[in-house]
Formats: structure tokens, C-alpha cells, sequence
């Protein structure tokens, strides 16, 4: 039998961060050894927020070198850059006009988006129509995503639901695979919300590509709460609560034999071992990524591959989809 199919992707904007490592990257790694395993860098999602030409196009590449710096592996897995295969914006057409716009509506990460910029474009609007397409054009079985993500994954089934029942079984109905870890990973300066790329204020998030004396600067700075017990209480202490998640995530030890092992210390004790657990961790995947990024041939025969191949699977989605709806065939 041929192995199922997982299919993921990350957004090209901000900086990819432990909470994208632990959340994502780390599953993809560990994944890509059971599945066969489509990874793209959605660049025309990011499109969607204002960006700036030149860095947008430095960010896009950098994502592919990280993802094979975190251990995705070409060999193993396809990486490809959305914009690179047409048929994403193709199939998106057609699910546009399978799609309500009172689902669009209920989608809360629109609602969330909206209210922090002036640039409400349509794309915004029709992003997970955009996500849907990149899912059942592979025919994905599995879809890792954070939990954020799972009402666009409800909304990709729909759609599929809606299309086969129409015309005969088409698409793969996906499932979501949402990960506990990492997806509470939260912001080092406001642990209400979660850590993400796209903060602004760099202090936030610990980048997968900063250095050893600005990873312990930023823990150092990180938020904790009044008292000095090291021990998990995420209402009483978020702040420590998430610097604990993350020393856990990383050390793989459980929470209570890390808050023994801190009974009678000090905050700034537990701070330098957590800098350098996350020191650990970057520092063979930052040495990794130069060597990628210093061989840009090597960059583009990844994306070369990987693009040969979605376009061959994606087409032959796309033209099924094409004759179901009724669309005459060129010659
Ligand atoms: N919307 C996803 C996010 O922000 C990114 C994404 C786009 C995606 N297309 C996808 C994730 C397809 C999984 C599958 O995280």
C-alpha cells in the first residue's frame, strides 16, 4: 500500500521562532520518516499582508533553509514555494465559487486579522480558500497545524464534503493533526498571548536564527511573576509557567522533576540553564542554515524538485476538478 500523505506549510512573514520549531517543525521532522510529506513556504499567503518586495523575497528563501536546517529532509520530503506551482491559485478559483461567504465570515482568524490593519483585502478574506486548495490538491490525508488552524482545516473538509457529494469522490476529506506541543508556547514579554513570528517586538520571541548572547538577553528580560518558588502555576505565574513549558519541550524531562530540581533556586538559576537548553538546541541548526544558505544552487535544486513534483501531482487534481465541473478540455 502506498504511504498516507502529510501536507503543512508556514507563511514566509516574521521570523520563524522556537514556538514555529517546537509547534511544527519538529513534528514535520519526525513525520516525514512514516508519511509521504509535502512541506510548502505559502508565499502567496503572505501576500496578504503588506510586505516589503525585497525582503519578502530574502524571508522566502531563508524559510526553506531553516525548514532543512530544522531536519527536513529533501531526500525524505518535498519542500515547495507556493507561488512556484500554479495550480494552488487555479483550484482556488474553483473552490472560491464552492464556498460561502458566511463561512468566510465566521472565520475568527479574519476577524482577529482585520482588526489590526487597514489593508482588509479580499485575499485576507479568501485566505482559507487559498489553504484549502494547497491541502486537496495533494490529496493530503493528515494536515499538522497549530490549534489556530483548525477552523480552516473544518472549513477545507467542508468544501471537500460539499465538491464530492456534487460530483463523485475527488478529494481527499483531511484530517487535522493539531499539536499539543508548542502551540503553548507563548510570548516571553506577555505570556497571555502566544508566541508568534509575526510580533513586532523582538523581545517576544526567541528566533531560530538569533544568536547565543541575544537568546540569553531576551530570556533574562522575559517576564516572571512575583515570588520566587520555581514551580507551574499557569494563573499564578504565566510568565514562569511558560519558561517552564519551554525548558520542558527542550530537556524532554517532566514539569515536576524540573520543579524539584529548582526547589530552593533562584529565577536567574533557572533562566541560564533554559538559555542554555535554547543555545543547545540553535546552535547546530544556525551553522546548518549558513552552509545552506551560502550554496544557493544547492537552495534552488530543493525547490526545483519540489516544484517537478507538485505540479505533476497537482495536475492531476486539477484536472479532474476541471472536467467534474464541466470545462472543456484543451487540445
Ligand atoms: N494558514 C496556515 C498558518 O497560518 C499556513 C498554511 C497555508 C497551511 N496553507 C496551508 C498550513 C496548508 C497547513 C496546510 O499556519
Amino acid at each position: 500500500m502506498s504511504k498516507k500523505i502529510i501536507l503543512s506549510g508556514i507563511q514566509p512573514s516574521g521570523n520563524l521562532c522556537i514556538g514555529n520549531y517546537l509547534g511544527a517543525l519538529k513534528q514535520w521532522e519526525n513525520l516525514q520518516n512514516e508519511y509521504e510529506s509535502i512541506f510548502l513556504v505559502v508565499d502567496l499567503h503572505a501576500l496578504t499582508i503588506d510586505q516589503i518586495p525585497s525582503e519578502l523575497r530574502n524571508r522566502c528563501l531563508s524559510f526553506v533553509a531553516q525548514y532543512v536546517a530544522c531536519g527536513i529532509n529533501p531526500d525524505k520530503s518535498k519542500i515547495v514555494m507556493q507561488s512556484h506551482v500554479s495550480s494552488h491559485t487555479e483550484l482556488m478559483w474553483v473552490l472560491n465559487c464552492f464556498t460561502y461567504m458566511g463561512e468566510l465570515n465566521r472565520m475568527t482568524q479574519f476577524k482577529d486579522k482585520s482588526k489590526n490593519t487597514k489593508n482588509i483585502n479580499a485575499g485576507l478574506y479568501t485566505y482559507p480558500v487559498l489553504m484549502a486548495s494547497d491541502i486537496l490538491l495533494y490529496q493530503a490525508d493528515l494536515v499538522p497545524v497549530g490549534a489556530d488552524q483548525k477552523q480552516h482545516l473544518e472549513l477545507a473538509r467542508d468544501i471537500a464534503i460539499r465538491f464530492n457529494n456534487k460530483y463523485s469522490e475527488t478529494f481527499k476529506v483531511p484530517e487535522p493533526y493539531i499539536s499539543k506541543n508548542g502551540s503553548r508556547i507563548m510570548s516571553l514579554q506577555n505570556p497571555e498571548s502566544k508566541m508568534s513570528k509575526s510580533d513586532k517586538n523582538l523581545n517576544n520571541i526567541i528566533s531560530l536564527l538569533d544568536d547565543p548572547k541575544t537568546i540569553k538577553k531576551k530570556i533574562n528580560k522575559s517576564v516572571t511573576d512575583s515570588g520566587s518558588e520555581i514551580i507551574y502555576d499557569e494563573i499564578k505565574k504565566p510568565g514562569l509557567s511558560n519558561l517552564i513549558s519551554i525548558y520542558h519541550s527542550l530537556s524532554l524531562e517532566p514539569i515536576n522533576t524540573i520543579e524539584e530540581k529548582y526547589v530552593g533556586k533562584l529565577y536567574s538559576d533557572f533562566k541560564n540553564d533554559l538559555s542554555d537548553l535554547i543555545i543547545e538546541l540553535l546552535n547546530p541548526i544556525n551553522s546548518e542554515y549558513q552552509k545552506i544558505m551560502d550554496d544557493k544552487n544547492y537552495l534552488f535544486d530543493i525547490l526545483k524538485e519540489g516544484s517537478d513534483y507538485a505540479r505533476y501531482k497537482s495536475n492531476k487534481t486539477l484536472s479532474k476538478v476541471y472536467r467534474k465541473v464541466g470545462l472543456v478540455k484543451n487540445k
